[in-house]
């Protein structure tokens, strides 16, 4: 059982199962929509029906309100169709800005590589069989086996490696995913499905002004994806990138950014400890970006991480002068 799908200013019509979601019809169309989180939490991915009837499904108040829904309005990666549709995306984008946009496919592959690199943090590298495009930023949705559950997970490794996935994850305790799989029975040699990829974090095609990139825990992750694409492709004058943890057991990845700082003039690494004393810088990651730019004013942000760690980023660099337009963001929100 399928509806058709259409967006009206796309000119683009698609064919979704009664039991998908509209937003993922569409991608795996190779039908680019704005979306971010794809679990009914950002509401980037708000549409508008213009025709045609829709279940809203797991919807919840917080990112559509009743009044949304009474106005026509539904969450793309939650709603399905129940008619056909025609619909308009809430959120103006430009299909034509130059930002390549990738099929959304499923995969399968195998676990070459699973080390535990920090304090509850483990790589883990999964070699597809079939090669995914994506860009630095985006995330892929890793299927728990023997479940329906999903989670998301950013790719670390630059898109110029398409079949070698890097993931950085950090154990949520009693966490399904982590907890119940990836830190207890996943292994060398398994099998693992995925979906990718997905979201819409990252850089544009030109980013002319100065960038602060700022992650805390595994938030790192799909920062050493920009920071290594950008570096290859001259992409940015300037890469002041910022780590944040509470003691050194969280910091991973230290010697492969300080190789890339040697490297590169235009890149900066910082290391932040908020509960230890140490000879690089002490507190709060967002508080040392305040004590090192007095203006932020003409640069641009991109910050990844617990939401805690976002919405005391984003209040910095506002304080700082920042335009909101130029504070990208990636919340790596779980079920809690
Ligand atoms: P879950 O089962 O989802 O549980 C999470 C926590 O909530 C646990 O501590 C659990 O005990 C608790 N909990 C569960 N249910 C309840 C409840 N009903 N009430 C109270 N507490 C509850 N993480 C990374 O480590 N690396 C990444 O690169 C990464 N990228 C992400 C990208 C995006 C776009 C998003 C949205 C998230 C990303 N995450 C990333 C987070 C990741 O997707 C998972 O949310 C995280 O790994 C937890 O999954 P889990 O199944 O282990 O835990
Ligand atoms: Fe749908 Fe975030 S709410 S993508």
């Amino acid at each position: 059982d399928s509806h058709q799908v259409r967006i009206q200013s796309l000119e683009r019509t698609t064919n979704c199962p009664a039991d998908q979601s509209i937003l993922e019809a569409c991608l795996r169309d190779d039908i680019w929509l704005p979306h971010s989180c794809t679990q009914g939490t950002c509401g980037s991915c708000k549409m508008k029906v213009l025709d045609g009837e829709v279940a809203h499904n797991d919807s919840s108040e917080y990112t559509l309100t009743t009044e949304e829904r009474a106005a026509g309005i539904a969450l793309g990666c939650q709603a399905t169709p129940r008619s056909p549709l025609v619909l308009e995306p809430v959120e103006q984008f430009d299909p034509d800005d130059g930002v390549p946009r990738h099929q959304l496919r499923d995969h399968v592959g195998t676990v070459v590589a699973l080390d535990d690199i920090a304090r509850d943090i483990r790589l883990l590298v999964v070699e597809l069989d079939e090669p995914m495009e994506f860009n630095p930023g985006q995330y892929a949705e890793i299927l728990v086996p023997g479940s329906d559950v999903a989670r998301q997970y950013s790719m670390a490794n630059p898109p110029s490696e398409t079949s070698r996935l890097e993931f950085h994850i950090r154990r949520a305790p009693g966490g399904v995913a982590t907890d119940g799989w990836m830190f207890r029975s996943l292994g060398l040699g398994d099998r693992i499905e995925l979906k990718g990829p997905l979201g819409d974090f990252g850089m544009p095609v030109v980013q002319e002004e100065p960038a602060i990139l700022i992650g805390g825990g595994t938030g790192l992750a799909p920062l050493k994806s920009i920071v290594r694409h950008a570096l290859t492709h001259d992409l940015a004058p300037e890469l002041h990138l910022y780590h944040g943890g509470r003691t050194e057991q969280d910091l991973y990845d230290v010697e492969f950014f300080r190789d890339l700082e040697r490297e590169h003039d235009r890149f900066t690494y910082r290391p932040c400890l908020s509960e230890q004393d140490w000879d690089g810088a002490t507190g709060m990651v967002t508080d040392v970006v305040l004590q090192d730019f007095p203006s932020c004013r003409g640069l641009s942000a991109y910050l990844c991480g617990p939401p805690a760690m976002i919405e005391a980023g984003v209040k910095a660099l506002k304080r700082r002068r920042m335009a909101p337009r130029r504070i990208h963001r990636e919340e790596f929100l779980d079920a809690s």
